[in-house]
């Protein structure tokens, strides 16, 4: 079910004037398939990096190729009409150079017709986002859990649950900000911290495992359908079984092609 009117793309300053008057809703997609189905109904698909596991199977996100956030972003931006579509800047893309981040910033945008990257930018990262921002690429910064540091922080771990960790997170928040970030997407960030930003911020922010503080939500939309495998985050709502749905479908089927009962005539 539709739960807005809008007849066109939302476009990146009117995600941003959301803040403060209704939740911001995400969900992500890397295919036609499923971004045709949420477009309706959420404001924004994020073509997430998660496309590694999830799409491919990998260990974590850091085997993202630029060619396939490219493939996959096209086909989600090709597929809708209605939703603002922000592609996730694969790891190594992006961390080398500012000149490297924007020449392949600026690939991503040319050539899928997106309107918007989210990067992983901690403070040290923050004069890429200015840099960007500055030639006109907006720029959503995810902070908090970074899954592209997962080796550099030893596990997925929640962030701001101590002072020091508050504290960071906070800084990474304003100079992201400062730089001239659209929003803030926080991820596994405690609470208080989320809601301290969140209150802070002008712009919106985005939360994934971080509280109901947060302007809106955004989820792996393979997660909340029971098909994001077994090692699902805590901070998931599943909403449906969708994993055992199909197994039931294909196994009648598998069933039917072996004693013969399809396909009948009319098929
Ligand atoms: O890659 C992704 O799907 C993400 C979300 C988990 C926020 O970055």
């Amino acid at each position: 079910m539709s739960t807005h009117t809008r007849t066109r793309r939302l476009s990146v300053p009117q995600l941003v004037a959301m803040k403060g008057r209704q939740k911001i809703v995400s969900l992500t997609a890397y295919s036609s398939t499923i971004a045709q189905v949420i477009d309706p109904l959420v404001d924004f698909i994020l073509v997430g990096d998660s496309t590694a596991m999830v799409g491919y199977g990998r260990p974590s996100t850091l085997g993202m190729r630029l060619e396939e956030t490219i493939a996959h972003t096209r086909a989600v931006v090709d597929s809708t009409r209605l939703a603002c579509v922000i592609a996730d800047m694969p790891f190594g893309s992006y961390q080398a150079s500012h000149e490297q981040a924007f020449r392949n910033c600026a690939q991503v945008l040319a050539s899928t017709g997106c309107d918007a990257l989210k990067l992983e930018a901690n403070l040290a990262l923050a004069s890429t986002v200015e840099f960007l921002v500055a030639r006109g690429i907006p720029v959503m910064a995810h902070i908090g859990l970074m899954p592209q540091f997962v080796n550099a922080m030893g596990g997925y771990k929640a962030q701001g649950l101590c002072p020091d960790s508050a504290a960071t997170l906070k800084a990474d928040a304003q100079a992201n900000l400062q730089a001239g970030a659209f929003s803030l997407l926080l991820e596994g960030v405690a609470e208080p911290v989320a809601r301290a930003i969140t209150e802070a911020s002008a712009k919106p922010t985005i939360g994934i495992g971080a509280s109901p503080a947060c302007d809106g939500q955004v989820l792996v939309t393979e997660d909340l359908l029971g098909l994001g495998g077994p090692h699902v985050p805590r901070f998931v709502k599943q909403y449906a079984d969708l994993g055992q749905v199909i197994r039931e479908a294909c196994s009648r089927y598998a069933h039917e092609v072996r004693d013969q009962t399809f396909p009948a005539l009319q098929h």
